[in-house]
């Protein structure tokens, strides 16, 4: 009569579907639930972006509530209170004075620049804690562009000279980490050997592997003032439409000596996740970028969402696809939560 059970009774006389195989008896109780769960986030999986910049005071972000632009002292007591919760790992983004910004970006190695001091500062006060820090001239450049610009090309090779001075300097005051997020082909190779002759052996890279040209990135921009002078990124970051072109640039970094493989944006591009994860044996990062947190926040403001569960389960879902590591702006609350609600 085939395999599909057909509705019969039982000894009790009750209604019986003969079926053996029933998933559900294994979802029946929380200590059930909790003993077959496959993946679980835990604070020191995150590493959570902190903006700063030069003023005294802290700025509100329009389009990211609950995240602020951070004078130094106020970085300081988010990283406190982050560390409260379990959260160890900061990547930092700076909003440069415009008078500082130039073609070829070279703030972004000045020993006495916002980035430099502030990772010194952290180091000295937290010396566990590890501290990230972006690989890129945007911040920096007057165009707006991840690289120098001449005849309205991003320039390769020459800004990746201009990186490697960033990635040395930010490694001499104290970087234990560095991350390109500039996409410029060879970087991660010319990184590894700058930072090799150097001395830093030791230093970390975290390569933006899979970086796509993503309309999700307009709030970051927005907080650093860094929305491109002219054109958009396409030139160097992905298009959203390419899957196997992130195993191309995997390989790449992979072989270039990258420590950690990153995809970003991350809730869209969980098949980017899982592809990667498949492809290699580093550890694999994906970044919950500021449109997604935006989003997050503009539904749970409007009492769309439970902004709790949401996250959480989002940030579960990164583990699920393959994430060893989730960068969000959810960091220290989601920790947080997960705290106070006894979940881990
Ligand atoms: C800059 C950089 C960007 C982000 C991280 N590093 C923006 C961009 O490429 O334009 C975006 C992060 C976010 O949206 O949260 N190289």
């Amino acid at each position: 009569a085939g395999s599909s059970p057909a509705l019969t009774t039982n000894n009790q006389g009750g209604v019986w579907v003969p079926q053996m195989a029933r998933p559900r008896r294994n979802r029946k109780s929380e200590t059930l639930r909790a003993m077959v769960r496959e993946n679980i986030v835990l604070p020191r999986n995150f590493i959570y972006p902190l903006f700063i910049h030069e003023e005294r005071y802290e700025t509100e972000i329009p389009s990211m509530p609950g995240q602020k632009r951070f004078s130094l002292a106020g970085m300081m007591a988010e990283v406190a209170e982050s560390l409260q919760f379990g959260v160890k790992t900061f990547v930092l983004f700076p909003k440069v004075e415009d008078r500082l910004k130039t073609n070829d970006g070279r703030e972004a190695y000045n020993p006495a620049g916002i980035v430099p001091r502030a990772i010194a500062m952290i180091k000295d006060r937290f010396p566990d804690v590890t501290v990230m820090t972006d690989v890129a001239l945007d911040p920096y450049s007057d165009q707006g562009h991840d690289g120098i610009v001449l005849n309205g090309k991003i320039i390769n090779d020459e800004t990746i000279e201009q990186l490697c001075k960033q990635a040395v300097c930010q490694a001499r005051a104290g970087a234990d980490i560095v991350a390109p997020s500039d996409m410029m082909d060879g970087r991660v190779g010319a990184l590894r050997r700058a930072l090799d002759s150097e001395g830093f052996t030791d230093v970390s890279i975290m390569s933006y592997t899979a970086k796509y040209a993503s309309a999700y990135y307009g709030p970051f921009r927005d907080a650093l003032d860094s929305h491109p002078g002219f054109g958009d990124k396409k030139t160097y970051q992905q298009d959203p439409a390419n899957g196997r072109e992130a195993l191309l640039e995997a390989a790449l970094d992979a072989a270039e000596g990258a420590d950690f493989l990153m995809i970003k944006p991350g809730m869209p591009y969980l098949d980017v996740i899982l592809r990667l994860k498949q492809a290699t044996n580093l550890p694999i990062a994906a970044y919950h970028v500021s449109g997604e947190y935006a989003m997050l926040k503009a539904a749970a403001e409007r009492g769309w969402l439970n902004e709790k569960d949401v996250v959480l389960e989002t940030m579960t879902c990164f583990k699920r696809a393959g994430c060893d590591i989730i960068l969000s702006y959810y960091a220290k609350m989601a920790s947080k939560w997960m705290i106070e609600d006894g979940l881990i």
